[in-house]
């Protein structure tokens, strides 16, 4: 029977994380980013703590090869990888961008070799002595993958790779290229690796049958020192290992440690979402929206007497810069509701917090969801506005926009008795207007714009546009703010007032 430990063996104390978002990542289908957004992931990986980034394939386009470049030029803490075939040019150019470390690949399993490479098994071992040796003689540092790995006769892997060891290779990964080893064959194999060679082993797990994170984790508790993850989940098909999910297992569960900065993994998380325009699941495990969500009565009772009851505890949200939140739906209870609507600034008695759940129920039942906005409007029926007092006023607004120019907001409100001036830009009118009117409260309060959302009440050009804003200040008191107005743009700067005078009075209410 399969035991899961290596009992002879003892797991590294820290596991080192070589990310391959924008290599594998970008090659998920649809994605494909420009060098200014490559850098903004690099940077974020390099603040995240990634040991090593592979920035990029050079050889790949010119455009590959520039971002590489660049990102090398940064002088980020993370050291920069780039990829190549076994093949001198492929090489020369990954050299030429002035990576720290050259990961060259080639396939090893009887179906690769037959279709794709097309060369006996002598010559692939000549290949990655020859090629190994290549990149040494550059004075960098050499990463060799066996494609297919765990397809690869076993006998011949073990050569493989004592082939490339012998060449110098300073770190071997294992693939799991078409994501169908199980975890027990992953830990097998990197076990077996782990008798026959002495350098540094990653492995590089894909997602085809769900199981990447699992292998991933199994081949570090069998003797890998790395592991090849992204941000998400992303790269080929059905991706590769989560570096957030690896990362939090091997932590938590295993007491395993990396250099990763989880309290900046939920920020990654959403960067990428953003940069790549690939989703995260709702429910996807620890960076998910609703990974710390709780809607059904009897867990936020529980949540809110104490979060273990309903969470694994050993992974909290603020450990990687994540929310708990409570949903209003129609398996709310009470308790869960009157905590979220004290957030929101409503102190109700008992039966008017009742009320409210039975109208959310009610809707659920209907099949629809309710937001924080739908939320408010409820509680504002049943008992009235929240009082209309006002911090903040907005005295003038100038907006300048068209086109070859960059939109321009510049604002000045009244707080309390003080006069904020000041302006920003962005990428349309609304988005400059909302900028500067943060720009200027930023004196007062950092107040963070959690959700935006427009909506034309009317039809024709001069339909109505009803605009709603989340927002959320520093200590996470969240306010909405809503404004109907036929000029979007201040709809949008109206529902931004409402919604910072509403964060105030909070303040001033729960003092
Ligand atoms: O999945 C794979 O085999 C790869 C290699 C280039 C390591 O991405
Ligand atoms: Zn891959």
């Amino acid at each position: 029977m399969f035991a899961f430990y290596n009992t002879e063996f003892k797991p590294p104390s820290r596991v080192r994380i070589f990310d391959t978002t924008l290599r594998d990542g970008e090659q998920t289908p649809g994605v494909a980013l420009n060098i200014e957004q490559k850098v903004l992931i690099a940077k974020q990986l390099n603040k995240l703590g990634v040991d090593i980034i592979e920035a990029g394939f050079p050889a790949a386009t010119k455009g590959e090869k520039e971002a590489v470049k660049v990102i090398k030029k940064l002088g980020l803490n993370s050291k920069i990888c780039g990829l190549a075939r076994c093949k001198k040019e492929d090489i020369d150019t990954a050299i030429d961008c002035d990576v720290d470390i050259v990961h060259i690949f080639i396939p090893t399993s009887d179906i690769q070799i037959k279709y794709t490479i097309k060369k006996s098994k002598e010559e692939i071992l000549n290949i990655i002595s020859e090629m190994v040796s290549y990149v040494k003689e550059h004075g960098v540092k050499c990463l060799f993958s066996a494609m297919d790995a765990t397809r690869t006769d076993i006998e011949f892997l073990i050569n493989v790779f004592k082939v490339a060891e012998e060449s110098k290779a300073d770190i071997i990964n294992i693939p799991d290229t078409v994501g169908i080893a199980s975890p027990e064959k992953m830990f097998n194999i990197v076990k077996l690796i782990r008798e026959n060679v002495k350098i540094p082993i990653d492995v590089h797990c894909h997602n085809d049958l769900g199981l990447a994170v699992a292998n991933s984790v199994a081949s570090v508790l069998a003797g890998a020192d790395g592991v090849q993850v992204t941000i998400n989940g992303l790269g080929e098909r059905a991706g590769n290992a989560s570096l957030e999910q690896v990362v939090m297992i091997l932590h938590s569960l295993y007491n395993i440690k990396t250099n990763i900065r989880t309290e900046y993994l939920y920020e990654t998380s959403k960067l990428v979402e953003r940069l790549t325009g690939i989703k995260v699941m709702p429910n996807y495990p620890i960076v998910g929206d609703n990974a710390f969500s709780h809607e059904s009565g009897i867990h936020t009772h529980g949540v809110v007497q104490k979060p273990e009851t309903f969470e694994p505890g050993i992974v909290k949200p603020e450990m990687i810069g994540h929310k708990r939140r409570i949903i209003a739906g129609k398996h709310s209870g009470i308790h869960g509701l009157e905590k979220l609507l004290k957030e929101m600034g409503y102190e109700l008695t008992k039966e008017q917090v009742q009320k409210v759940v039975d109208r959310v129920k009610e809707l659920g039942d209907k099949g629809k969801k309710v937001t924080e906005a739908d939320l408010q409007a409820i509680v504002e029926d049943l008992i009235g506005g929240l009082e209309d007092k006002r911090f903040v006023e907005l005295e003038e607004l100038a907006v300048m926009t068209g086109n070859k120019v960059i939109p321009t907001a510049s604002v000045k409100i009244k707080f309390k008795d003080r006069t904020l001036i000041g302006s920003d830009t962005g990428v349309g009118p609304v988005d400059a207007a909302i900028k500067a009117i943060r720009r200027v409260i930023k004196e007062v309060e950092d107040i963070k714009l959690v959700e935006y959302r427009l909506e034309a009440i009317s039809g024709g050009s001069d339909a109505l546009a009803s605009v709603t804003v989340i927002l959320e200040d520093q200590r996470g008191i969240k306010s909405i703010g809503r404004a109907v107005r036929e000029d979007i743009v201040m709809a949008s700067v109206e529902a931004m007032i409402q919604g910072i005078n509403r964060i105030f009075l909070i303040r001033e209410r729960i003092k």
